[in-house]
């Protein structure tokens, strides 16, 4: 597998949208496998690595998505989804899961939009209706800690880039 890269890292931080509009056009596999190989390349406490990632392609599956996140209605009508998760045995412990599974999500964004993908982070983690819904759906063992759904396809539609450096929010050395 190629994971050298060629993008801009930098232009791409700053050029990835949310994207909620996608083709009928699948996501090649070989795709997923790019993006899953970023997400497992975040930094994690003390290197643990404690992700797992379901990757959701089957319509009947998406389809059942909105009845578990209401904010994650465009999953039904996408081509694939990834459900980032955490193995809660293998996490340093329980204040980090969201901090690694939060790195591997945006490693997932932005290696997408590499690709000319366009995706959307779900919250799922903390929101225990959510998490059990995910549970439930997806056949979850109990050590497994849902945190984030990102639905992922290729965009049908381009948000534009908003400008957000406020140089209000930066303090040096002092607040
Ligand atoms: C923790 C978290 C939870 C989010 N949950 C949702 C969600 O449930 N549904 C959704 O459409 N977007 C969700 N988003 C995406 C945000 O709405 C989006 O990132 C934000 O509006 C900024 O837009 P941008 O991603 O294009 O920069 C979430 C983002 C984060 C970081």
């Amino acid at each position: 597998m190629d994971t050298t890269g060629s993008s801009d890292v930098y232009e791409a931080l700053l050029t990835r949208r949310s994207v909620r509009k996608f083709r009928a056009q699948p996501v090649a596999d070989e795709a997923i496998e790019r993006v899953l190989t970023a997400a497992m390349y975040a930094p994690s406490a003390v290197d643990k690595q404690p992700w797992h990632f379901v990757v959701i392609d089957d319509p009947q599956v998406l389809a059942e998505i909105p009845s578990i996140h209401p904010y994650a209605r465009m999953a039904a009508s996408a081509p694939a989804a990834i459900l980032v998760c955490a193995d809660s045995e293998l996490a340093h412990g329980p204040g980090y899961i969201p901090q690694d599974c939060a790195a591997a999500t945006q490693n997932i964004l932005i290696a997408a939009h590499a690709l000319g993908l366009g995706s959307v982070w779900c919250g799922v983690y903390s929101q225990p209706d959510r998490e059990a819904g995910f549970r439930r759906l997806l056949s979850l063992p109990e050590s497994i800690v849902p945190f984030s759904l990102v639905v992922i396809g290729h965009p049908d539609e381009q948000p534009a880039q908003p400008d957000r450096y406020r140089s209000d929010r930066v303090h040096r050395n002092d607040w």
